[in-house]
């Protein structure tokens, strides 16, 4: 009365199919981004580390960034001492983009992909880069 071979088969086609959104994955670009971390800057670092820790950068750079302003043009504070008592010039040109040089493919990467659009860049010089 059953089948199995169809059975089989059926299975095997439903875990296929099931599977493909993971396989499908490999190789496409941009379905998660991965901004670029190689810059000239970032090679001569003999520790790999941003301001504050990679995670909080992740997710807090836009709130850091508004307190570096605040300091800077409320404060006129230059100096910005990070949680592991590090020391940075306060400035989103001279400082984040000296390191990430590469705007289009580490801080655009994910703002497009996320659809944020920050409208810094019409004041702020971006750095220059080819393409
Ligand atoms: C001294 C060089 C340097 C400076 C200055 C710097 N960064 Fe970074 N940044 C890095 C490095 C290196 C990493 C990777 C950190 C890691 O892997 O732990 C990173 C990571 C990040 C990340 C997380 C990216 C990810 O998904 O892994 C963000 C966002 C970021 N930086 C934004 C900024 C902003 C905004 C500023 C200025 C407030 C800034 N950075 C200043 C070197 C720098
Ligand atoms: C790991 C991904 C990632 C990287 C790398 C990254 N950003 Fe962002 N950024 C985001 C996300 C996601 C948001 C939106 C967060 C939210 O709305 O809560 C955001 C928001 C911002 C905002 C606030 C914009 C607004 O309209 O609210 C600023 C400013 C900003 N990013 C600057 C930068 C700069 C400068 C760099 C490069 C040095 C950078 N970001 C790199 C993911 C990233
Ligand atoms: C309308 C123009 C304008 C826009 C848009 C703008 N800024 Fe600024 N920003 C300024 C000016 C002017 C200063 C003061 C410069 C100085 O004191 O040298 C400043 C200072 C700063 C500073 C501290 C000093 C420095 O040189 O970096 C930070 C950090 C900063 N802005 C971040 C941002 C971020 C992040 C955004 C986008 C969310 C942004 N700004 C958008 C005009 C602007």
């Amino acid at each position: 009365m059953y089948n199995g071979g169809k059975i089989i088969l059926g299975i095997v086609i439903f875990l296929a199919l099931a599977a493909y959104p993971f396989f499908g994955d490999i190789g496409k670009a941009n379905v998660t981004p991965e901004p670029n971390l190689d810059t000239p800057e970032i090679r001569k670092l003999e520790e790999k580390k941003c301001v504050e820790p990679e995670e909080f950068m992740k997710a807090e750079h836009m709130s850091l960034l508004n307190k570096w302003r605040d300091l800077a043009v409320r404060d006129e504070t230059t100096v910005y001492v990070a949680s592991d008592g590090d020391r940075y010039k306060i400035s989103l040109q001279n400082t984040c983009m000296r390191c990430h040089s590469n705007k289009k493919e580490f801080c655009d990467k994910c703002h497009e992909y996320t659809g944020v659009k920050p409208y810094c860049w019409d004041c702020h010089l971006a750095p220059k880069e080819g393409k």
